[in-house]
């Protein structure tokens, strides 16, 4: 499985601010979106293109656009606050959701709700989810996708654990990830350390 890990002055920037507690919902909310416009660059790099010729008010030249079907699939809830950014840079993206949520005590995830779009086997389908804690929930919903026709997924995430990782390497090893920071690892209750908490509480002020 592909990881690749963004590097870059202004992930960082934004990470630090994401990461500190005393970072306001409101202000969390547009970092979310600014660290997810530099991931969804990095992880669209290699989108296949398709030449055509339009007329400048000069004359007539050869241009390239995007020749990919593209998905986007964030998870609730956290996710949301990746789709934002992810349409901003690719406004023609079907858009589909799936739900899923940890047991508090367990930390094992539960799906509760999808809505994909049809023909997922001829798109190149983004999963945005933030957190990638034991990796419980991405398994589940690259599994979900590839059982509803996905060929290939490749994760959007904004902080991950060597856990999650580990675990989607030997269940989705055809899939791909792309985040802003690899964290040490997780505590008893399965939270990432040193993370930045409950990314949904964070995102909608819960
Ligand atoms: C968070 C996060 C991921 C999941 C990661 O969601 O958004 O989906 O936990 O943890 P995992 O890798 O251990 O599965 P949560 O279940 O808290 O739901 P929420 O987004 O509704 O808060
Ligand atoms: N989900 C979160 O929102 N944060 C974590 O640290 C782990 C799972």
């Amino acid at each position: 499985m592909d990881v690749h890990v963004v590097r870059h002055p202004l992930v960082e920037d934004v990470l630090a601010a994401l990461r500190d507690r005393r970072t306001s919902s409101d202000v969390f909310r547009q970092l979310a979106r600014r660290v997810s416009l530099l991931l969804v660059a990095e992880a669209t790099r290699d989108l296949p293109l398709a030449e055509s010729a339009i007329d400048t008010p000069l004359e007539t030249t050869t241009v390239r656009r995007l020749a990919a079907r593209v998905v986007a699939v964030p998870v609730l809830r956290a996710g949301l606050g990746m789709l934002d950014g992810f349409l901003e840079l690719v406004p023609q993206a079907q858009v589909g959701y799936f739900g899923l949520e940890r047991d508090e005590t367990t930390a094992v995830a539960r799906r509760y709700y999808e809505k994909v779009p049809k023909d997922l086997g001829g798109a190149v389908v983004f999963l945005l989810d933030p957190m990638l804690a034991t990796g419980g929930s991405a398994a589940m919903a690259i599994e979900g996708l590839a059982e509803l026709g996905a060929r290939s997924v490749r994760l959007l995430s904004i902080v991950a654990a060597p856990e999650g990782i580990a675990l989607l390497r030997s269940v989705v090893p055809d899939a791909s990830v792309y985040t802003a920071a690899i964290d040490r690892g997780l505590n008893d209750r399965k939270f990432i350390l040193p993370g930045l908490g409950d990314f949904g509480d964070r995102l909608f002020g819960t």
